[in-house]
């Protein structure tokens, strides 16, 4: 937003509304990260995971406003909110097992190790389960090709996973 000088204006606005209430003290920590940028359009990222500590995940109202305040398409900030495993859309469960997809993983049994995942989870990826307590999540590289496959639990990587020692992990959690 800005003022008729040209001078960016602080929050709140009728987007900010739809992302919190006004003066709810968690608009004002995004805009002042916005502000420490100067609204610049490559600290998307930076920006980003502020909004997701804030306020727990990404929502469409949360990218709308993070979009119009550093001046970008919407779709980008999306693409770049989508590409990347460690924000989320939506609300996260209590736990979290993300396996990745990307292609190091996938040629070593990445997708094979979700369907089982899914079987014995009764989740499907990307969803989280009524009790809120587990979200399986899938993620296009980790940066770990090395030890593909990869899985990251609770944001602990775990190499050469296998379903087995994915299910002992979650086992953990829920006996
Ligand atoms: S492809 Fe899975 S960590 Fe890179």
């Amino acid at each position: 937003m800005q003022t008729k000088r040209g001078k960016r204006m602080a929050l709140p606005s009728p987007q900010a509304e739809r992302v919190a209430p006004v003066g709810d003290s968690r608009l004002k920590l995004l805009e002042a990260t916005m502000k420490r940028h100067q609204y610049r359009a490559d600290a998307l990222i930076e920006v980003l995971h502020k909004g997701q500590e804030l306020f727990g995940y990404l929502s469409p109202a949360l990218l709308t406003l993070i979009a119009r305040s550093l001046r970008l398409p919407p779709s980008r900030v999306y693409g770049v909110a989508t590409f990347y495993h460690f924000f989320a859309l939506a609300p996260q469960g209590e736990h979290t097992c993300t396996v990745c997809l990307g292609t190091a993983c996938y040629v070593k049994g990445g997708a094979a190790l979700l369907a089982e995942l899914e079987q014995a989870t009764a989740l499907r990826a990307g969803t989280t389960s009524a009790d809120g307590r587990l979200s399986l999540l899938t993620a296009r590289c980790l940066g770990a090709c090395g030890i593909a496959p990869a899985v990251v639990i609770d944001g602990a990587v775990t190499g050469h996973a296998t379903s087995a020692i994915v299910q002992g992990k979650l086992r953990e959690w829920f006996d």
